[in-house]
């Protein structure tokens, strides 16, 4: 057996961590070789929920599941955590964009990061999930300077799935068809699912679909507003889906990516593409199982560049709201 890695998830007594903490629990993320601790973070108020949810890992006897550390404490939480999953913040209501959270949540991101920087142990990697992701993201990055760029990530592998099964079903394959999908830019209605260097069956995406006015009026508004779909449907915010898409982020990043694929993470963007240099920006990734790159010189046409400009544009916008947070 190998040593178990510690895993942080804040917001565990959440409805994202209800799906998430026991798949990562039965070696859904780590593969079925790999012990897990893991480190359940929750505000005060939220101890006696999340008592139910460590009573309910335990009722399961997990082979994996070496441990488990309940706290609202952020040192003891990060304390040699190897992944940390930055779910916990106050998700958005009906009529809301993600932005609007930023006033809320921007902040919970500065203390973890500190936090993070403290305590973690010196491989650690985080993904954040709690919105609006991106600029969370940033926050925390900027907040913990000790820890390489390479290593904070925000989600948009949901978005990712939900753009490969609009473009499964319309073309009516299965959405292992589906390859080279990638989300652009922010996790917001300005995320750009870049179907023109996307496959099905191994043809160019738009040469299978050969309706234009699709992409434009119905497959990217889709992709862009689903989020908002499930709020109103549900009255609640994605959540078991949300959680999968955690799940397939990490398993992408420490896994080799199959040839012919990527995947979608926001990453601290080199200035790739042209993107200004720091900003957490979705591109489509590979990974060795180490680390991972952004992949390079895709077409992009006028269309691509139109909307990848304006998902930009967003980012920068907040990132200037939240200056006073960046440390
Ligand atoms: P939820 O309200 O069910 O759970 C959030 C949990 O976070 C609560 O238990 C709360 O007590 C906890 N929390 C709040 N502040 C905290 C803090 N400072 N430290 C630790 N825990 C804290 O919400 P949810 O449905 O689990 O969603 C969580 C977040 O994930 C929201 O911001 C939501 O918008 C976001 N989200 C992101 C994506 C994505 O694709 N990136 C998808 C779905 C949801
Ligand atoms: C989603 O995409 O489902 C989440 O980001 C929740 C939301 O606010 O839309």
């Amino acid at each position: 057996m190998k040593t178990p890695i510690r895993v942080a998830v804040t917001g565990a007594a959440g409805q994202i961590g209800y799906s998430l903490l026991f798949r990562i629990a039965s070696g859904a993320v780590f593969g079925p070789e790999q012990p897990v601790i893991l480190h359940l973070i929750e505000i005060e108020p939220a101890l006696p929920a999340l008592n139910g949810v460590v009573m309910e890992l335990q009722d399961c006897a997990f082979p994996l599941l070496k441990g488990i550390v309940p706290t609202a404490d952020l040192n003891e939480g990060f304390k040699g955590v190897n992944w940390a999953f930055l779910v916990g913040s106050v998700p958005r209501k009906a009529g809301m964009e993600r932005k609007d959270l930023l006033s809320i949540n921007g902040k919970i991101f500065i203390g973890q990061g500190k936090a993070i920087a403290a305590n973690a142990a010196p491989d650690i990697r985080v993904l954040v999930v709690g919105n609006p992701c991106n600029t969370n993201c940033l926050i925390a990055m900027n907040n913990a300077k000790s820890i390489p760029a390479d290593r904070w990530f925000a989600m948009t592998m949901l978005d990712q799935n939900r753009a490969v099964t609009q473009l499964a079903l319309k073309a009516g394959v299965d959405t292992t068809d589906v390859s080279g999908l990638a989300i652009w830019g922010n996790h917001s209605s300005t995320m750009y699912p870049d179907y023109f260097n996307a496959k099905i069956g191994g043809k160019p995406v738009p040469e299978v679909i050969k309706h234009e006015l699709w992409f434009k009026e119905t497959f990217i508004p889709t992709v862009q507003q689903r989020g908002a779909a499930i709020i109103k449907a549900r009255g609640l915010s994605s959540a078991a889906s949300a959680a999968n898409a955690a799940i397939e982020t990490v398993r992408n990043l420490v896994n080799p990516t199959p040839a012919g694929h990527v995947f979608s993470v926001a990453v601290c963007s080199d200035g790739s593409y042209g993107i200004e240099k720091g900003l957490i920006f979705s591109y489509p990734i590979v990974s060795d199982g180490k680390s991972w790159k952004i992949v390079q010189g895709l077409p992009l046409g006028d269309f691509s560049k139109e909307k990848i400009a304006a998902t930009e544009k967003e980012l920068k916008e907040e990132k200037a709201l939240v200056a006073e947070l960046l440390g």
